[in-house]
This record gives structure tokens, C-alpha cells and sequence, in this order.
């Protein structure tokens, strides 16, 4: 059965399209079908993250609107998970089952789909957790991120989300140590989400975005396959040390 996983965060910035795009690459490249759907209507980044700006033609609120089928909006992606791309501009109508009813009538042809959502708890995220039955709580090792993270997860569980995993993002295990962010288990005390993993700061994520090369043996690469492998319910150990 396909399954549809948000990937939110309370604060904005701290990696959820990152997220999103780098494990929707791993899984597809171990074979799986992915669908990434972009949720951010008017700030959309995953069609530059798959460098794939170039091949934006219609989105899902297109679809919902009549002026495309669903099929249509979808990029077919060779090298990569396909997108279904988010509206360039704000929406002005909350269109809450837009996001629902194009992940319903795609899904058969995935094994994942990965939903995007914009930051806060705005009518955009909704929107997105109404297509999802799990979810990615991103949060960055700090205390207003991870108090940003705890307010979704209860958002998100209300809203019928059956699962939650925490992903802490951009973590540095030595300016933990030394008292300067969260530790691992302060951030799963706060956020009362159970873990799925940590991707440590890595200035090759940064880079990519300008460069488009992005190494398998870059610091984070490892991280994201770990996590990767944990979406496909293997157990993988959380080796901190890697992460230096
Ligand atoms: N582990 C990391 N190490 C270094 N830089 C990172 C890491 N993760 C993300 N970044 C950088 O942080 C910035 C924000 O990332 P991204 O756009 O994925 O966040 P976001 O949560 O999707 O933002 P928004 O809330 O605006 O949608 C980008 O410049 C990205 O390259
Ligand atoms: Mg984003």
C-alpha cells in the first residue's frame, strides 16, 4: 500500500524541503517510486532542489481548479522521484482538499509519496496533512524550533496524522556537548515524538543548492541513507559518532 508522508516542522527554514528531496532521490534510487508533492504555494523549492525549474508547467491546484487533469501536472522524472509542483503564487482560497484529492487519485502509481509543507501552522499545512497518514517532524536542535516542532505534532495527531517521527536537522553534536544546543534526549523530552533520526550540519547541503553536486560522501550522506532505510522499516542504529 502506498504511504503518504508529511514532512513539517513548527518554524520555517530548518530543512524540511532539504529533507524531502534528498530521501526522495535515496528512495528512488534504491528502486522505489517516489512522489514528492510541494506544498508551499508562493515559495516552492523542490523543482530547484531535483533541478528540475526548467519542466514547471501546471501544479496541483491547477488540477483542482479544472484548468488540468492531475496527470498532467506531474513531472516524470528519470533520474529522480517525480514532482508534483506547488502553485508559484500565494492561494487566496484555503482549497483545504486540493492537496488530499491530487495524492488520492496519484498514489496507486507510488510506493511513497512525500508531502512538503510549508512552515508554521497555516492553512497551507493543513492542507498538506490532509493527504498524510504519517509524518516528519523536523526541528532544528534549539529551543524555539523544537517548541515549534511539539505545537505540530499535536496539530497534526488532531488532525488524524497516525504516526510522528522526529528528524532533527543540522545537528552538531560538539556544540551539544558543550551546553550551546539541545541534546538528543532534551529534544525527544520537548517534543514527545519518538525519533527517526539526525542529519548533522553539513555546509555540502548548502553548496548544493547553488552547485547542484551534492557527494554520496558528503558528511550528511550517510545520515539521510540511515534514515532512508528506517522509512523502509529496517533497524538501523543511530551511530552519534558518525555525525561529527
Ligand atoms: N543539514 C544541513 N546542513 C547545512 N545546511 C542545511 C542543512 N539542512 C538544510 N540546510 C540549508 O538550510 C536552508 C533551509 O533549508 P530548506 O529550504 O530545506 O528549509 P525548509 O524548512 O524547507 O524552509 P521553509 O520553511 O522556508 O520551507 C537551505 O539553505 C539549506 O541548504
Ligand atoms: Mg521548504
Amino acid at each position: 500500500m502506498t504511504r503518504s508522508i508529511l514532512i513539517a516542522s513548527g518554524k520555517g527554514g530548518v530543512g524540511k524541503s532539504t529533507v524531502a528531496s534528498r530521501l526522495g532521490r535515496i528512495l528512488s534510487a534504491q528502486g522505489k517510486k517516489i512522489l514528492l508533492v510541494d506544498c508551499d504555494a508562493g515559495l516552492s523549492s523542490l523543482d530547484v532542489m531535483l533541478g528540475l525549474s526548467e519542466d514547471v508547467a501546471f501544479n496541483w491546484y491547477d488540477a483542482y481548479t479544472g484548468r488540468c487533469e492531475i496527470e498532467e501536472a506531474v513531472i516524470h522524472n528519470e533520474n529522480g522521484p517525480d514532482l508534483l509542483p506547488a502553485p508559484r503564487m500565494p492561494l487566496e482560497e484555503a482549497a483545504h482538499d486540493a492537496v488530499r484529492q491530487a495524492v488520492e487519485a496519484l498514489a496507486d502509481d507510488y510506493d511513497i509519496v512525500l508531502i512538503d509543507a510549508p512552515a508554521g501552522l497555516s492553512a497551507g499545512l493543513e492542507r498538506a496533512a490532509a493527504a498524510a497518514k504519517k509524518a516528519i517532524v523536523v526541528a532544528t536542535a534549539d529551543d524555539i524550533s523544537v517548541r515549534g516542532a511539539a505545537a505540530l505534532a499535536e496539530l497534526v495527531r488532531n488532525r488524524g496524522v497516525e504516526q510522528c517521527r522526529l528528524l532533527i536537522n543540522r545537528y552538531d553534536i560538539l556544540a551539544a556537548k558543550k551546553g550551546k544546543l539541545l541534546t538528543v534526549d532534551e529534544l525527544i523530552d520537548r517534543t514527545c515524538v519518538r525519533l527517526l533520526g539526525i542529519i548533522p550540519e553539513d555546509p555540502a547541503i548548502t553548496y548544493s543548492t547553488v552547485t547542484g553536486a551534492y557527494s554520496p560522501k558528503s558528511k550528511s550522506a550517510a545520515a539521510f541513507r540511515r534514515i532512508a532505510f528506517r522509512i523502509e522499516g529496517q533497524n538501523v542504529p543511530l551511530k552519534l559518532k558518525q555525525l561529527r
